[in-house]
């Protein structure tokens, strides 16, 4: 089947003379072995990206240096640059039981003959401690079968992370404007300057928790891969760097729908701006509205061994109910995406079950949103970004949602017409110029019994018996038996992604 669809693509492309996009496939990963690598004909080009849950991110298959060298590395929005593991690594040259092996690849500058190195001030600090340093090199990297000649990347020589990362967010957020304020021509500046695509922009389409296919876009949208109209909002510029550093769009409105009726929720700290950052597994809002979220679906916060750690829990059984949330973006008549329970709950990696309160004996599962404290660092990762078609338009500074299409066969590209141009297909929010400010209304919890009810499906001794409404908020009504075992890649990765967005922030983590 989508061998089928990647034909119809590549001959559609081919026939379009000037139609001027480079895609790579999403691929979920179901081990670490690495995924395959797909090849097409003409102008355009295919390649793995893959949704490994454990690692918690969307990994690419890529090649680096002459003769290529292949190169497993995680797709970024939240970050800038380029960067690979070097072969001589301490982390590549340990074992894989020891955490080490770069079981993804890793690339050794010796065996390239285009290697070009440039500066020795590669320097990338993360939130939990975690690093890569080295060079800046100019190589040729390679997306399937189009090389791009000189494109400017770190060699992590000395890292603790076995894997790389293909940041592809605002060139003002590289590593190297706060290392040595210069700035360079990021991958979707060298995809338009070499002529790959006319324009800065791409669409991202990571597809459902469970499906095993997505793809990103560059130069082009896809119309048969979301719902209804694109909706255009605007980019908002990091107010202390007064420059574009990060996807920042004002969420404007949260409602829960569930079986049992409709809750409007709220926060004071409405518009809410928040991130797009397909390098985190998590989404990240503001506590009142977490809290009021976590309400809704019964979750339990249970704190970790360190601080910040803690992860809200809720019955797996949950994920498996037509319940959803829709974030609502822009103001009135702004994009709105519905976000169902399926993918909001992830596993936790261990057998833990709740041993009291109305979830006793379900097993329990990792809720995808969480709460933070911070306001510059309000994310929406891939628990949100899964049910959003989105497209990035770095030139324009907009950003366009629409409801996803999961699972979505078919193809209709479209090419952006010339350099800057808007979105094709797309709409401006109408009204993100006059946006309302937040409130503390509570909501009345309408929702909340058809969120918590368990399915006659579901295992355990839970069913039913959550009628006492308003206990299972965030705390104290259902105790969970588990330590929360957060797989600790997925803590780094999340750490890359928000150290990384701090740099216009003026929070990065140097050393
Ligand atoms: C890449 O850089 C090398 C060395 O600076 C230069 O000779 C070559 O022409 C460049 N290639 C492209 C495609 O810009
Ligand atoms: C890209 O196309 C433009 C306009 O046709 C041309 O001037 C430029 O040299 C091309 N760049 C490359 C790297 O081929
Ligand atoms: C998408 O496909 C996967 C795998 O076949 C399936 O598990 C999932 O339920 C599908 N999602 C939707 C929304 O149809
Ligand atoms: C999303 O939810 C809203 C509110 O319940 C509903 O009106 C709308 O049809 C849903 N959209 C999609 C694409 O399912
Ligand atoms: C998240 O909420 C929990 C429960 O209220 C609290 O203990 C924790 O400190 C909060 N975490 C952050 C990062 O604010």
């Amino acid at each position: 089947m989508r061998n089928a669809a990647q034909l119809a693509t590549s001959a559609l492309l081919a026939s379009g003379a000037s139609a001027q996009v480079v895609q790579w496939d999403i691929e979920k990963r179901v081990d670490t072995a690495a995924p395959r690598l797909r090849r097409r004909a003409g102008t355009t080009v295919e390649e793995q990206i893959t949704n490994d849950l454990m690692h918690g991110g969307y990994f690419a298959s890529c090649t680096v240096g002459t003769p290529a060298q292949k190169v497993t590395l995680q797709l970024d929005t939240g970050s800038s640059d380029i960067w690979v593991p070097a072969s001589t690594s301490s982390i590549c040259q340990k074992s894989t039981s020891q955490g080490g092996g770069c079981t993804l690849g890793s690339y050794d500058p010796d065996k390239s003959s285009s290697i070009e190195v440039l500066t020795d001030n590669f320097k990338i600090g993360y939130v939990d401690g975690s690093y890569s340093k080295g060079d800046y090199v100019s190589e040729t990297f390679g997306i399937g079968n189009v090389n791009v000649q000189n494109v400017t990347m770190g060699v992590g020589l000395d890292t603790d992370i076995a894997y790389g990362l293909v940041g592809v967010g605002y060139a003002y957020n590289e590593a190297s404007v706060s290392q040595s304020a210069q700035i360079y021509n990021n991958l979707p500046l060298v995809l338009r300057n070499d002529n790959q695509t006319r324009t800065a922009a791409y669409s991202l389409w990571l597809n459902d928790l469970d499906a095993s296919k997505g793809s990103i876009l560059f130069g082009g949208i896809d119309t048969d891969k979301y719902m209804g109209d694109l909706i255009r909002v605007d980019v908002q510029k990091d107010a202390r760097a007064e420059q574009y550093t990060a996807f920042t769009v004002m969420m404007t409105s949260m409602l829960a729908h569930s079986t049992s009726g409709e809750d409007t929720l709220s926060s004071s700290s409405f518009p809410i701006p928040a991130v797009l950052d397909s390098g985190t597994t998590l989404s990240y809002l503001p506590q009142d509205l977490a809290e009021q979220i976590w309400q809704e679906v019964g979750a339990t916060y249970v704190a970790g061994d360190q601080q910040g750690s803690g992860v809200p829990v809720v019955p797996c059984a949950l994920a498996n109910t037509q319940n959803y949330f829709t974030f609502g973006f822009g103001g009135k008549g702004g994009p709105a995406i519905n976000v169902s329970m399926t993918e909001l709950i992830l596993p936790l990696g261990g057998s833990g079950t709740f041993d009291s309160g109305p979830f006793k004996g379900q097993l329990a599962c990792q809720f995808g949103i969480q709460n933070s404290s911070d306001d510059s660092s309000y994310l929406l990762g891939d628990t949100f970004l899964r049910s959003a078609y989105v497209v990035y338009d770095l030139e324009n500074n907009e950003i366009a949602l629409a409801p996803t299409d999961f699972n979505a066969t078919s193809t209709n590209i479209v090419p952006f017409p010339s350099q800057a141009a808007t979105i094709p297909s797309s709409t401006p929010a109408p009204s993100q110029n006059a946006l309302v400010s937040g409130s503390t209304t509570q909501p009345k919890y309408a929702a909340q019994s058809g969120f918590t009810k368990l399915g006659s499906s579901s295992s355990g001794s839970g069913s039913g018996s959550n009628s006492g409404s308003g206990s299972s908020g965030s705390g104290n009504g259902n105790a969970a038996s588990l330590t929360p075992a957060l797989d600790l890649t997925q803590m780094l990765v999340m750490g890359a992604s928000m150290g990384l967005m701090m740099v216009g922030g003026g929070a990065f983590l140097l050393f």
